[in-house]
C-alpha cells in the first residue's frame, strides 16, 4: 500500500472541521513555515522536487523562483479548483474532504512568494464546495490562522474564493485570470507567464489544488524526506482519480513507484475489471491525453513494467507512451467502443472550444461531426485520413493547449485502433443509425 500524504486523515470523521484538523496536527505547518524565511520555504518546495499536479508537471519550487518581484506592485497566489478534465475528480475530493489542508498549504505558499491576496477559483459546478471552503476560511480567520498579522508574524493574509461559471476552458490558467477579473475566459498569449503578468497584469503564480496541499506535508517533513518517496524526477505522492471499468472507482493516493498493473487489478486500488472482463485500453491522465491499449499500458515499449509516473507513462513518446496528466484514470474493457469513446471527447471539446483559434472552433466540430458520420454508418476510409490530417492541423497551432487536448484522443484512438475504426465503415448496417440524431446532435 502507498505511503499516504494528503489524504492520511480523509477517514477522521469531522476532519473538514477546524477543531478536528487542528487536534491531527493541522496548522503545524503553517507554525514551522513562519519561522523561516520566504527563501528558505520556496528551497524546500524546490529540494522535494514537487511538480504541479494539475497536469503539466511543471516544477513548482521553479515556478515560484520565477515569479517577479517588482517593489510596490501586489503578487497573488492564485489556486487552481477549475478541475473540468473528464476523468479527473481529485481536487474535488481533497476540498471537499480536507478543506484546511488547502487553506494550510495556501497559506504557506502566499507567505513564501509575498502575496497578501490569494484566490480559489473553483468550478461553478463545485458550487457545495465553495461553502465549506468558505466556512473553512470563517474557521482559519477566527483562530488567527488568516487576516491581519497571523500568529503576530507581521504578516497578512485575505483568502477569497471566486466560482466559475462551468467553461471547461477557465481551467486554462490565463483564461482563468481573465474570468477571474470579470472578463469572458479567453487564453491569453504566453509569455508573459502568469509568474510576470497575471491577475490585474501583477505577478501571479497560478497552482493547481493538489500541489498547493502538498506544500503543507513538504514542511512538516522536509523537502529532502519527501523526495526520497517515488522515483527520479516523480517524487512525493500523487492523487489518482479512477473511473470506468474497474471494480473500485474513487479517488487513491499512490506514491508513483507501483506499476499501472498493480495499481488497476490490486484491491488496494481499482481492485480488477468487473464481470472478468479483458481490460481493452485506458487514458490515464484525464481526457487530454493519448489512449493506450492494455499491452502498451502495462509493459514499456522496452517490455518493464510500466509505472505509475511521470516518466514510465510517456515512455517511448506519443507514439506508444502517454501522460501521467491530471490523474484522471479512465479504464475501458473488451466491450467499449473506442470510436465512440473518441467521438465523445470530440464532442465535448466542440462545445467548450472558446471559438478564439480558427483550427480549434473549427477543427473539433469537423471531428466531431466526422466522427458521428462513422458512428451512424455513413463513414467512408477515406474519412480516417481526414480525421487524421485535421488533428495535425489544429496541434500545435492555438493560443492554448485546448486544441492539443482536443487533437491527441483522436491522433491516439486512430493510431492505436485503426482498424476499429475500418470496421465501423465496412459494416455499416451494424451502426446505430441514432448517432447523429438527438442524442448526439
Ligand atoms: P504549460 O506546460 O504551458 O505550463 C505549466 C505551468 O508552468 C504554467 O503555470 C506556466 O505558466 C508555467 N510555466 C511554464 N514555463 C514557464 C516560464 N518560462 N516561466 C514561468 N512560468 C512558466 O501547461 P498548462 O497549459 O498550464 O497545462 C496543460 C496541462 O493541463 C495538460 O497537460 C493537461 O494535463 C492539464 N489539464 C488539466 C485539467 C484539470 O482539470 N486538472 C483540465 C485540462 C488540462
Amino acid at each position: 500500500m502507498s505511503k499516504k500524504l494528503l489524504l492520511k486523515d480523509a477517514h477522521i470523521e469531522g476532519i473538514r472541521y477546524f477543531e478536528t484538523y487542528r487536534k491531527q496536527g493541522g496548522y503545524e505547518a503553517v507554525e514551522k513555515a513562519f519561522k523561516m524565511t520566504p527563501e528558505e520555504i520556496t528551497e524546500e518546495v524546490k529540494t522535494s522536487g514537487l511538480r504541479g499536479r494539475g497536469g503539466a508537471g511543471f516544477p513548482t519550487g521553479l515556478k515560484w523562483s520565477f515569479l517577479a518581484k517588482p517593489e510596490g506592485v501586489p503578487r497573488h497566489l492564485v489556486v487552481n479548483a477549475d478541475e473540468s478534465e473528464p476523468g479527473t475528480f481529485k481536487d474535488r475530493y481533497l476540498m471537499e474532504f480536507l478543506p484546511h489542508l488547502l487553506i494550510e498549504g495556501m497559506i504557506i505558499s502566499s507567505f513564501a512568494l509575498g502575496a497578501h491576496d490569494s484566490y480559489i477559483y473553483i468550478r461553478g459546478e463545485y458550487a457545495w464546495i465553495t461553502n465549506i471552503l468558505e466556512e473553512a476560511i470563517d474557521e482559519a480567520k477566527a483562530a488567527g490562522f488568516l487576516g491581519k498579522n497571523i500568529l503576530n508574524s507581521g504578516y497578512d493574509l485575505e483568502i477569497y474564493v471566486h466560482r466559475g461559471a462551468g467553461a471547461y476552458i477557465c481551467g486554462e490558467e490565463t483564461a482563468l485570470l481573465e474570468s477571474l477579473e470579470g472578463k469572458r475566459g479567453n487564453p491569453r498569449l504566453k509569455p508573459p507567464f502568469p509568474a510576470v503578468k497575471g491577475a490585474w497584469e501583477r505577478p501571479t503564480v497560478v497552482n493547481n489544488v493538489e500541489t498547493i496541499a502538498a506544500v503543507v506535508p513538504i514542511i512538516n517533513i522536509t523537502g529532502a524526506e519527501y523526495a526520497k518517496i517515488g522515483v527520479g524526477k516523480s517524487t512525493g505522492t500523487k492523487l489518482i482519480s479512477a473511473c470506468g471499468n474497474i471494480n473500485k472507482p474513487g479517488v487513491y493516493e499512490i506514491d508513483m513507484t507501483i506499476s499501472v498493473e498493480e495499481f488497476i487489478y490490486s484491491d488496494d486500488y481499482c481492485g480488477g475489471i468487473p464481470n472478468g472482463k479483458k481490460l481493452k485500453a485506458c487514458i490515464p491522465g484525464g481526457s487530454s491525453v493519448p489512449i493506450v491499449p492494455a499491452n502498451l499500458l502495462l509493459k514499456t515499449i522496452n517490455g518493464e513494467d510500466r509505472i505509475m509516473n511521470y516518466e514510465s507513462l510517456a515512455d517511448g513518446g506519443f507514439a506508444t507512451g502517454t501522460m501521467m496528466g491530471s490523474g484522471g484514470f479512465i479504464v475501458l474493457d473488451e466491450d467499449q467502443s473506442v470510436v465512440e469513446h473518441t467521438m465523445t471527447l470530440a464532442r465535448f471539446y466542440n462545445h467548450e472550444s472558446c471559438g478564439q483559434c480558427t483550427p480549434c472552433r473549427e477543427g473539433t466540430g469537423w471531428m466531431y461531426r466526422i466522427l458521428k458520420k462513422i458512428l451512424r454508418g455513413d463513414g467512408e476510409m477515406k474519412d480516417i485520413d481526414l480525421l487524421w490530417d485535421i488533428q495535425r492541423k489544429i496541434e500545435g497551432n492555438t493560443i492554448c493547449p485546448l486544441g492539443d487536448a482536443a487533437a491527441w484522443p483522436v491522433a491516439a484512438a486512430i493510431r492505436h485502433f485503426r482498424d476499429e475504426f475500418e470496421w465501423y465503415i465496412d459494416n455499416p448496417e451494424s451502426q446505430t443509425r441514432n448517432y447523429g440524431m438527438s442524442n448526439y446532435a
